[in-house]
């Protein structure tokens, strides 16, 4: 079965541009973005792993770790390593894994036989450091991905996880966020929320980005 939202992450065993990888210890306390490409050298697939290599100080800073795959082997992604760095002046700093197997690519359900029997198409999986599965997003090989959203939602995601809050439609950093709706006690929202809220309804309630 695919897997869902709040599942346990399946961890396994792969080769990878950086040898050998077990997904859980290598991930340790970090949270993680597993992602998928249809393959080396082509074109958008250059463009996304360009863009994650020059986000790195931005994976860094909110603890994220990130690892992509296609099912192309070892040899083939360190060649291609050389290629993106080159066009896209940048420096690869994170592994790709070679999932020739296809091991990890059952495990995370990242082949869709209608879109293409063998390749991978592009899967994405934000994991938290308890290796659950926070994100699941799939995008067909023609359109890159927007890595900026990506950071989006583990800002949101980390802000829910730190602050009891969400985050509403089209929200960008520094924007207000909503309290959860479990949250009920006045007393408890008055010592989390010193800035204060705003109910615009009794579930609707606006106070300032907390870690602002
Ligand atoms: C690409 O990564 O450029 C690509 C892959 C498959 C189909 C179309 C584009």
């Amino acid at each position: 079965m695919a897997l869902r939202l709040g599942d346990l992450a399946p961890d396994f065993e792969q080769d990878s541009s950086e040898g050998r990888i077990r997904f859980h210890d290598w991930l340790g306390e970090s949270w993680g973005v597993l992602f998928s490409h249809p393959a080396d050298y082509t074109p958008v697939c250059t463009t996304e792993l360009g863009l994650t290599a020059k986000l790195k100080d931005e994976f860094a800073r909110r603890g994220v770790k990130a690892i992509a795959l296609s099912v192309d082997g070892v040899e083939s992604h360190k060649g291609w390593i050389q290629d993106i760095n080159e066009t896209q002046s940048t420096t690869v700093n994170f592994p790709i894994l070679a999932d020739g197997d296809r091991k990890v690519s059952q495990l995370y359900d990242m082949i869709h036989p209608n879109a293409n029997e063998t390749l991978t198409v592009r899967s994405l999986f934000v994991i938290d450091p308890k290796k659950k599965v926070r994100l699941i997003i799939t995008y067909p090989a023609s359109t890159g991905r927007n890595f900026n959203e990506i950071l989006r939602v583990i800002d949101s995601l980390q802000l829910t996880d730190n602050h009891s809050v969400a985050t509403p439609g089209n929200w960008q950093d520094g924007d207000d966020v909503v309290i959860v709706p479990s949250l009920k006690d006045e007393a408890v929202i008055r010592e989390k929320f010193p800035k204060g809220y705003k109910a615009v309804r009794p579930y609707l309630r606006l106070t300032p980005q907390p870690n602002k």
